[in-house]
């Protein structure tokens, strides 16, 4: 049965949601999970070879209007020491990375008023201009459609917004009445329609999620064909109601990159920061299960800390200088070599 199941996942790139479920309840059976990191390795090397994507993050504001149950910056969170970078910080940013040999930048930061349609496109653009070889990703949630138009215009090349989870009903037990599953589905696909590179994905572990939560989260990736998943372990904030809950599971957040990579041979796929608070070696295990991009931090140091989406996250008194040197380092570790390059996409 399970062997029947990983032969058509490898040879159609598809399953149905049914076939998702039976995969993910077996995930800890003996064999498997190597069985389909060997086979995510090989079409990743294929396509991406030994290199290794890097993206300089930008984390430029931890205001946010929205109360995600699960996010320690959420607003009605009065612990959470809030912060703002000025234009003039985030290009610092984006020149001290330029130097590091970074060649996208992800500006990312919550629902933040100050940022409005002007004040990001003047930022966007002006990034653009001083560094015209440099891909712009946004990472700043919902938004409408003009205004996704606008910033796609100011110069914005790729949009992060994770769906967080495909099960509607799920959805609705992570945030609050004001945020809906609909809007994000929405906001998803004018995106896509604007043409960015679009980044979806969702959290490993989240409270109430089931394995038929994780079955819809890859069906509705393998419809959707974002050109790059976000995946990462929940992990509990002490601020939140959810302080109490067990984080997700490293081994599965692996299995489930070797998925997602095997159904989406092309995809951008990062070994993410959570997974590397969840595990010691977790990008580097994550690397072997199919992922190709790393997301080092380049906020300034003085704010890392301040970031703080989940607790005990890593890499938040480092320079910019000892993130790429390290994940240098970790990267050779395990066979692969981190580029200076736009690391697009390839199709
Ligand atoms: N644990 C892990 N990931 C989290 N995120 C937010 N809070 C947590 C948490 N407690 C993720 C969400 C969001 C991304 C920026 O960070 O998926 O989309
Ligand atoms: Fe930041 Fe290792 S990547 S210290």
């Amino acid at each position: 049965m399970m062997n029947n199941i990983v032969k058509k996942l490898f040879r159609e790139h598809r399953l149905t949601e049914t076939e998702y479920i039976e995969l993910i309840k077996h995930y800890e059976e003996t064999d498997l999970a190597k069985y389909l990191a060997d086979e995510a390795l090989r079409l990743r090397r294929e396509i991406y070879g030994d290199a290794v994507y890097v993206r300089g993050l930008i984390e430029f504001t931890n205001i946010c209007k929205n109360d995600c149950f699960y996010c320690g910056i959420r607003k009605s969170n009065p612990n959470a020491e809030r912060y703002r970078l000025t234009k003039e910080e985030i290009l610092d940013c984006c020149e001290n990375g330029y130097h590091l040999g970074y060649r996208t930048f992800v500006l990312q930061g919550g629902e933040d008023g100050y940022y409005t349609d002007t004040r990001l496109s003047d930022i966007v653009r002006t990034i653009k201009d001083r560094f015209p070889d440099c891909a712009v990703t946004l990472s700043v949630g919902e938004r409408s459609f003009e205004s996704y138009r606008l910033l796609k215009e100011a110069g914005a090349d790729r949009y992060l917004l994770r769906h967080e989870t495909a099960d509607a009903e799920h959805y609705r037990r992570l945030h609050p009445p004001e945020l809906s599953w609909e809007n994000r589905m929405r906001c998803l696909r004018d995106l896509k329609y604007l043409g960015y590179q679009v980044g979806a994905g969702f959290m490993v572990g989240s409270p109430y999620q089931t394995a038929e939560c994780l079955a819809k989260d890859l069906v509705f990736l393998q419809e959707f064909r974002p050109e790059m998943v976000g995946i990462g372990p929940f992990i509990p904030h002490h601020d939140t109601q959810f302080a109490d809950e067990p984080a997700g599971s490293a081994e599965l957040t692996l299995f489930l990159l070797s998925v997602i990579r095997i159904m989406l041979p092309h995809v951008l796929l990062p070994a993410t920061t959570a997974l590397g608070t969840l595990s010691p070696v977790g990008r580097e295990r994550g690397m072997l299960a199919g992922a190709n991009v790393v997301m080092p931090n380049l906020s300034p140091v003085k704010n890392r800390k301040q970031y703080e989406l989940y607790d005990n996250k890593i890499c938040t008194g480092e320079e910019a200088a000892e993130c790429r040197g390290c994940l240098e380092n970790r990267m050779k570790s395990v066979g692969f070599r981190l580029v200076t390059d736009r690391g697009n996409y390839k199709p």
